[in-house]
């Protein structure tokens, strides 16, 4: 690949990022149990965080766990947990185009980790069989779908939580 190539992948290296030797075997195993439809094919026109997601999705479940969905059309809005599947894994120091320095894996939303899993509280549209309609996802059409939660603002939310880098950037 030449530099300039490097430069425009999605998927390389940037200036200031650090990536580690990943361990040889996996802890665990997991099950996909559905995949996200999206209006997305390729990630740079994906939302950069489920914030800024307008679109209806469909969050497809496998029918084999269909029942599982009983009394969740009672939820205004569910925690969606998916499967980054193009990210690497690898990175520890990471520079995203819209921030100026590198910052570490775990103080970032970035897709790329060592499992690379994203979560959304989406709105829930409506059920229909195993087919849920919602707002408030940012990832490629086809993404496995590893969990849906009911999303309780009594526990679930902390209005006053920061994060100062990112809240410093702003002012
Ligand atoms: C910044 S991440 C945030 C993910 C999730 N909302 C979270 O906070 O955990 C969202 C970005 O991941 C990228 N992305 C989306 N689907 C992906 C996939 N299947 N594999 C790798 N990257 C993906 C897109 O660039 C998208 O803008």
């Amino acid at each position: 690949m030449t530099e300039a190539a490097k430069k425009d992948d999605p998927y390389g290296l940037r200036e200031g990022e650090v990536a580690v030797a990943l361990p040889q075997d996996f802890d665990a195993s997991l099950y996909y149990i559905g995949r996200i439809r999206t209006p997305w094919r390729r990630r740079e026109e994906c939302p950069k965080n489920a914030h800024e997601a307008d679109a209806e999705c469909t969050v497809e479940l496998d029918p084999r766990w269909a029942d599982g969905l009983k009394g969740l059309e009672t939820a205004t809005h569910v925690i969606v947990l998916y499967w980054m599947d193009k990210a690497r894994r690898d990175l520890m120091l990471q520079a995203p185009r819209h921030y100026a320095e590198p910052r570490g894996t775990f103080a970032l939303r970035s897709p790329a980790r060592p499992n690379p899993i994203a979560l959304a509280v989406a709105r829930l549209v409506r059920i229909d069989g195993n087919r849920l309609t919602v707002v408030g996802i940012d990832c490629l059409d086809g993404t496995p779908l590893l969990d849906i939660k009911p999303y309780f603002a009594s526990t679930d939310a902390v209005p006053d939580a920061v994060v100062g880098w990112h809240a410093e950037r702003k002012r």
